[in-house]
C-alpha cells in the first residue's frame, strides 16, 4: 500500500532557528512558510520535512507515508483498523503541498500520515543537501504489535531482525524505510536523510562544528543490517537525525533478510557498542488531533515565503 517514505512533522520551539539549522547544517531548501509551518526539500518535491512552531509541545506530530493514489487511500481505514490502527478522522485535504490526507494511530501510539499527490517545485539549487528524507526509526513498548501493523495495516516486508530488539521494514527498494526498537515507552528514536556518499557525511559533521561548535553523537560507521554508512547528530530541538549513504536495495538479487545477532557489532561494524546518548535519545510524539492538522490551511493558500 505505501511505496515511499514522506516526510516527517516536527513541533519545534523556535521555527527560525529550527530552518536555520535544517538550512547550513542539512543543506534544506524552505519552499513555503505559512502559518507557523515551514515546508522544507531537498529535491524537486515540495517537502521532505514540516516545521510547525509550538512553544508548549517539543516533539514530533507524524510520520507521512505516500500511497500511489486516492482510491488507495479511499480503501485504507478498513486496512488500518484491522491491522490494530485508530483512525484519527477521515479523509482530509487543504495541507500545502499535498493532495489529500488521512491519519491513523498504530498500537504502539506512533502517528502516521498517509498521503498521496505530492506537489513539485523547481529544483533546488546546486549544493550540498541530502536526496532524500529516507527513514525513521520507532521506539515502541510493544514490538509484535507494531510489526503486524506494518505489515498488514501499511504493507511494508521484512528486511532484517536483531532478535527481539529491532528490525527493518521496507515499502519500496531501500532496505528499510521504517525500524522499530524495543524500548520502555514509544517515541522517535530518529529520522534520516539519504546522502550520495560517504563524504557527504563528512561535510555534515563539518558545517555542525563550524556553525555551533557541537559535535556528533555516534558514527561516523556502517550498519550490519542495510549496510548503510551513518552518522547520528541531534537537530536544534535535541531530535536525533542519523545521516546515511549506501543504504542496500532490496531489488538487488544478492541481499538476503535474516536475524542478526543481538551483539553489538551487528549495528556497528566498524566500531564498539552504541554510545549512551545514542540509546537514550527520544523524541516525543506530539498528542495527536484528529483530521486536518491547525497549521494547514485551505489549497488556495498564500505563501508568506516561495522560492518557486
Ligand atoms: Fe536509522
Amino acid at each position: 500500500m505505501v511505496t515511499r517514505i514522506g516526510h516527517i512533522a516536527l513541533h519545534v520551539k523556535d521555527l527560525d532557528a529550527a530552518v536555520e539549522f535544517q538550512e547550513q547544517v542539512i543543506g534544506m531548501v524552505e519552499t513555503e512558510r505559512l502559518a507557523g509551518a515551514s515546508y522544507l526539500t531537498c529535491n524537486e518535491r515540495h517537502h521532505e520535512l514540516i516545521v510547525i512552531e509550538d512553544r508548549v509541545n517539543r516533539g514530533y506530530e507524524h510520520l507521512a507515508l505516500e500511497v500511489p493514489d486516492s482510491a488507495t487511500l479511499e480503501g485504507a481505514a478498513k486496512r488500518l483498523t484491522a491491522a490494530g490502527g485508530t483512525m484519527l478522522g477521515g479523509i482530509y485535504d487543504g495541507e500545502p503541498g499535498i493532495d489529500r490526507a488521512l491519519k491513523v494511530k498504530s498500537p504502539a501510539g506512533h502517528v502516521y500520515k498517509l498521503f498521496c499527490g505530492m506537489e513539485t517545485v523547481d529544483a533546488p539549487p546546486p549544493g550540498d543537501r541530502p536526496m532524500k528524507f529516507e527513514h525513521i526509526s520507532c521506539k515502541v513498548a510493544n514490538h509484535r504489535a507494531e510489526e503486524r501493523f506494518l505489515t498488514d495495516g501499511l504493507g511494508f516486508r521484512f528486511s532484517d531482525r536483531m532478535g527481539f530488539l529491532a528490525s527493518w521494514w521496507h515499502c519500496n527498494e531501500d532496505h528499510h524505510g521504517i525500524a522499530l526498537t524495543l524500548a520502555p515507552r514509544s517515541e522517535l528514536s530518529h529520522y534520516a536523510y539519504q546522502w550520495s556518499d560517504f563524504n557527504a557525511l563528512g561535510r555534515v559533521a563539518d558545517r555542525l562544528k563550524a556553525r555551533s561548535g557541537r559535535k556528533c553523537i555516534w558514527g561516523p560507521s556502517r550498519h550490519g543490517p542495510g549496510n548503510n554508512q551513518f552518522l547520528y547528530l541531534h537537530d536544534e530541538d535535541g531530535a536525533m537525525i542519523e545521516c546515511c549513504s549506501e543504504i542496500a536495495q532490496m531489488t538487488a538479487d544478492h541481499y538476503q533478510p535474516k536475524n542478526w545477532s543481538m551483539h553489538p557489532s551487528t549495528i556497528n561494524q566498524w566500531g564498539g557498542p552504541p554510545l549512551p546518548r545514542f540509546l537514550l535519545t527520544g523524541f516525543p510524539i506530539v498528542k495527536p488531533q484528529p483530521g486536518r492538522p491547525a497549521w494547514a490551511i485551505p489549497a488556495d493558500r498564500t505563501a508568506t515565503t516561495a522560492r518557486a
